[in-house]
């Protein structure tokens, strides 16, 4: 079964009390989940591969450790996963970025998939799935489907906020991706909102209605 992984680091948690309230403007909004990526990408790559190589000091020879240059990818789910791509390649700048667009029908709340790009040595790659909300899990559900349906491996899924109705669907059809969340909340309403969640992640981000 997939853990789940709650980052309740005080920066991310401040962080995110302002991404929440619906007085935090689109610029601030952007900003704030901009800085919060950066700091989960912090807490998601603590097993990343190291090697050991020798170098020089100013004092001695030593042995020190590096990064084994494990491949990765990031795949934000459109639109709103864009959002949080730059404050990861900040840390992790040689990822390759896929996009994979979907949006869910707002009567059925069912994803629909519109786009697919992803790097080609996909096989090869670790990859990161982002994506704001976690909300029925459809979304995030499918945007996996459609990553392992292409060759996609060892994938981890990182978003902000989740309510329990995600987390256990993309549980159940995915045991093998790890979740890795901000906050998870208490409940979907009746239009499948995460409450009390930070309302239409996509339209705060990209100031649309
Ligand atoms: C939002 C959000 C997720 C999805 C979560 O996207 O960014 O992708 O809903 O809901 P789910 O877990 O019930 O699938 P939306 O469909 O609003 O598209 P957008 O990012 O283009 O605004
Ligand atoms: N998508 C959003 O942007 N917000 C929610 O609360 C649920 C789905």
């Amino acid at each position: 079964m997939a853990k789940v992984y709650v980052f309740d680091h005080p920066l991310i948690q401040h962080k995110l009390t302002y991404i929440r309230d619906k007085a935090t403007g689109t610029k601030e909004f952007r900003e704030l989940v901009d800085e919060v990526a950066t700091l989960m990408a912090f807490e998601i790559t603590r097993d990343m591969p190291l090697e050991e190589t020798e170098i020089d000091t100013p004092v001695s020879r030593t042995k020190s450790k590096i990064l084994a240059g494990k491949k990765m990818g990031i795949i934000p789910i459109l639109r709103a996963g864009i959002g949080m791509v730059d404050g990861i390649l900040k840390l992790i700048p040689a990822a390759k970025v896929g996009h994979i667009g979907l949006y869910r029908d707002p009567e059925t709340l069912k994803p629909i998939e519109y786009y697919v790009k992803l790097p080609s040595d996909v096989e090869e790659r670790d990859f990161i799935v982002v994506d704001p909300m976690l909300a029925t899990g459809g979304s995030a559900v499918e945007a996996i489907n459609s990553l392992k349906k292409r060759g996609g491996k060892h994938i981890k899924f990182m978003c902000l906020v989740a309510a329990p109705e995600g987390v256990k669907a993309l549980q159940e059809a995915h045991p093998d991706v790890d979740i890795y969340i901000a906050a998870l909340d208490e409940k979907l309403n009746d239009h499948g909102y995460i409450v009390p969640g930070l309302g239409d992640a996509g339209d705060r981000l990209f100031g649309t209605k």
